[in-house]
């Protein structure tokens, strides 16, 4: 375990190896090999992506110029969710001591859209589902506050990754033969011309892909800049692709695209200053709930896997969830209630948490009636030299999005239009719900859960983290704050250790490790006071993070081992 307060002093970092590997209550840490570095790190879920945002560190760019980059590779080398056909939330810290910031970059509905456009059941792989881009936007809104090297520059790993390809690895070539052969994928068949492997039916680990359509549309958009995507010829690819599958957006739509600097939600726990997205995202909202709810119990006292440490975490999940669901949507569109991440008000919910028994979500929301009745994010986080900081989740929503790939340009539309509440008034036992702020608008942008987190420490980056999957992101990420600012595990067990998730609907504890041995008699316990599991929980997240060691003077990266992904680090003598 490593002490807490690893005050970051970015003055003279110096190499120090790590040694210590710790065992995580049922899960081997040491599988987990933390990467350290003292010059900067790029941490992504692809290894060349990676090693391109690092090659732009070394190139003297700083830390916004890498996630460029680095988002511009995952375009390529990362298709289920690297993406320029969906959007996202970049923070960004612009140096030690200056309030961080966030680029959001969320996709929009069309301004042909209505609240009435989908019904219940309907499928997300349509024209329809497909909001209107913001990546591009945001990577250049980012790159025009803070960038430093040219943008053209930036692109061209990316464009010469497309152009050239790149070898698959297994992760990836499982991911394309599952998205190819899926019977759903039957009607894409630009998707499936543009994946086909290339040697036989099936991808294989070290079989080059080749993007030639994807590297012209980079390229325009490396000339052009957001014009190269947004006007001209993508844009008019895209609302042909429209036209073709009954989907809504129009040149006017991705015209009228703007990613908008936003100020980030901050809240405090233990000492340490956590900044979230704001919304359209939930994230930074609920996890500063929750965190406020959590902070008056002892629970380090308790300990990690203390039903009484579980049970609380069950009882404010199920709460700040049920007040996403009540309260959050668009805040151009909505009003959100200001109290939400105040102190006070946690501490007037956590009061009325009942200590021995489960409180049914239903009890909680009386006035909310009740009807009978794959995916994929992507999430990376850099530090560089001078300690400014990136957190960056972006996302098709569904793995591969829409599916819908615009013919010739070479790139997937998301389908993150399903993020909205498709059905007014519907809310369901099953997590569908209906409730007001999310329903669709024109122009509106869908609530989200995706939550980069920035952890300061006296205004120094200490810990930068984020996950991909949908509302489970935010408890992801919760885990590992808990992990790491309350149990001061290293970062290491603060990875590998099992994580939680509820959502207030459905009612049942979502803990993927609850069948193992060492797990039994804590979920029997919390059975016993009324708490209910899911069986099929399946892994929870891929949390690629950064912690600042300053007592080591190291910067420390831990893949998360539930998916993939690796570090890259960049030292003085390289
Ligand atoms: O923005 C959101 O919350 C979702 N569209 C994210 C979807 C997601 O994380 C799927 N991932 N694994």
């Amino acid at each position: 375990m490593v002490r807490r307060a690893n005050r970051p002093d970015f003055i003279g970092l110096v190499f120090f190896a790590l040694s210590t590997y710790v065992i995580a209550a049922g899960v081997n840490a040491a599988e987990i090999k933390p990467v350290t570095a003292t010059r900067g790190m790029v941490f992504s879920v692809s290894p060349s992506a990676s090693a391109v945002g690092a090659s732009i560190l070394r190139a003297g760019g700083n830390a916004v110029d890498a996630a460029v980059a680095t988002a511009m590779a995952l375009a390529v080398t990362y298709p289920p969710a690297g993406n320029i056909g969906g959007g996202g939330f970049m923070l960004v810290l612009p140096a030690p001591g200056v309030e961080p910031v966030c680029i959001e970059y969320r996709e929009t509905a069309p301004a042909a859209a209505t609240e009435t456009m989908f019904t219940l059941g309907e499928t997300h792989l349509s024209a329809k589902a497909v909001g209107v881009p913001g990546t591009v936007h945001g990577l250049a809104l980012a790159h025009r506050k803070y960038g430093r090297l040219p943008w053209n520059v930036l692109l061209q790993p990316a464009i010469g990754l497309a152009r050239d390809g790149f070898a698959v690895d297994a992760a990836l070539a499982r991911s394309l033969n599952h998205v190819l052969a899926d019977k759903k994928s039957r009607r894409c068949t630009e998707m499936l011309r543009v994946y086909r492997a290339p040697h036989s039916t099936t991808w294989e680990r070290g079989d080059r892909l080749r993007q030639p359509d994807l590297a012209a549309t980079l390229e325009r958009i490396a000339n052009q800049g957001p014009n190269g995507f947004y006007r001209g010829t993508t844009a008019r690819k895209i609302v042909a692709e429209m036209k073709a599958g009954g989907g809504i957006i129009t040149l006017e739509d991705l015209d009228r695209y703007r990613a908008k600097v936003r100020a980030p939600i901050h809240g405090t726990y233990r000492g340490f200053d956590i900044y979230g997205p704001p919304p359209p995202s939930s994230g930074g909202i609920v996890l500063i709930e929750m965190l406020n709810m959590l902070e008056p119990f002892k629970l380090r006292e308790y300990g990690r896997w203390a039903p009484d440490t579980v049970h609380l975490m069950i009882e404010v999940m199920r709460r700040a969830y049920l007040d996403r669901a009540r309260y959050l949507g668009d805040r151009d569109f909505v009003t959100i209630p200001t109290r939400l991440t105040t102190k006070d008000y946690a501490a007037r919910l956590g009061a009325r948490i009942d200590r021995r028994r489960a409180t049914p979500s239903t009890s909680l929301a009386p006035e909310i009636s009740l009807a009978d009745g794959e995916s994929s994010t992507t999430h990376f986080s850099i530090v560089d030299a001078h300690g400014m900081a990136v957190a960056n989740t972006f996302t098709l929503e569904q793995s591969y999005g829409s599916r819908i790939m615009v013919r010739g340009a070479g790139f997937l539309l998301n389908n993150e239009m399903g993020d909205f509440n498709w059905t007014p008034g519907h809310t369901d036992r099953r997590g569908r719900i209906g409730t007001q702020p999310n329903r669709i608008a024109p122009g509106k942008r869908m609530l989200s859960s995706q939550t980069p987190v920035l952890v300061l420490h006296h205004g120094n980056p200490y810990l930068v983290t984020g996950s991909p999957g949908g509302r489970t992101i935010i408890n992801t990420v919760l885990c590992v704050i808990l992990n790491t600012l309350e149990f001061e595990m290293d970062l290491p067990a603060a990875i590998a250790a099992p994580r939680l998730h509820h959502q207030w609907l459905p009612d049942k504890v979502r803990f993927a490790a609850w069948r193992e041995a060492p797990y039994r008699k804590l979920v029997t316990r919390l059975e016993s006071m009324g708490h209910v599991f899911e069986s099929r929980a399946g892994k929870q997240g891929d949390a690629h993070s950064i912690l600042v060691d300053s007592t080591r003077h190291v910067l420390v990266g831990v893949a998360d081992n539930r998916i993939s992904g690796k570090a890259v680090g960049v030292d003085p003598l390289e």
